[in-house]
């Protein structure tokens, strides 16, 4: 295990996804997280797991779209490896992952530009906010949905032992290019952690 997941020793989850926020930020996303979205969104056509970890979220996306393609900047032991989705040129007809913290922004820059369909991202529901995004993405590339979580999201890093829970509120957010213009606001009802934990 990556080291920098323990700076305190103790496990604190929240702090430790922070602790490695300047780094690759590898956190697998629960499932029930991804079930969430897969029972809210309909995708028609292939999905693309653009930054697929070990493919926490592509194992549930099978059950989602026609075809799931799975890459990673990095060899998870899932998917294509040395893919970096910022530089790639692939098109697909849906995009969704749990991208990288410091790289939200440029995702959906990218992920607005390449997928035909549906964008899809787990971000922090704080995302919404900031002068910058409000001048730049939430201008020009408004999301279509924003489905908030009514339970909170407990990241892990790969293979620790699941204990606490999570502090920090997230959101599906989700880019359609065929619904009508503006934000629809959302919110996901409890029970999936429950039901696919
Ligand atoms: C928070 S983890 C999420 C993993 C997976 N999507 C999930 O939800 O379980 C973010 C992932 O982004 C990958 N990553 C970081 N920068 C990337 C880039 N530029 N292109 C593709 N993947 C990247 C990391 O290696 C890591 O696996």
């Amino acid at each position: 295990m990556d080291m920098t997941y323990n700076l305190n020793g103790g496990f604190k989850p929240t702090l430790k996804r922070f602790a490695d926020l300047s780094g690759p930020d590898f956190f697998p996303t629960p499932a029930w997280a991804t079930y969430a979205l897969a029972d809210n969104e309909h995708f028609v056509g292939d999905i693309w797991e653009c930054a697929c970890g070990n493919g926490s979220m592509s194992k549930v996306l099978e059950g989602a779209a026609r075809s799931i393609v799975s890459s990673d900047l990095y060899d998870r032991g899932y998917g294509e490896a040395g893919v970096d989705f910022l530089e790639a040129d692939w098109c697909a007809d849906n995009i969704v992952t749990n991208p990288p913290y410091n790289a939200a922004e440029g995702f959906v820059r990218k992920g607005t530009r390449l997928a035909r369909r549906k964008l899809a991202l787990l971000l922090r529901l704080a995302f919404l906010e900031g002068a910058n995004r409000a001048n730049t993405i939430f201008a020009e590339t408004p999301p279509s949905r924003v489905w908030v979580f009514s339970e909170r999201i407990t990241f892990y890093p790969a293979g620790a032992v699941r204990q606490g829970s999570g502090t920090t509120a997230y959101a599906w957010f989700v880019w359609d290019k065929d619904a009508p213009s503006g934000t629809e606001l959302k919110w996901l009802k409890p029970g999936y952690k429950a039901m696919h934990s």
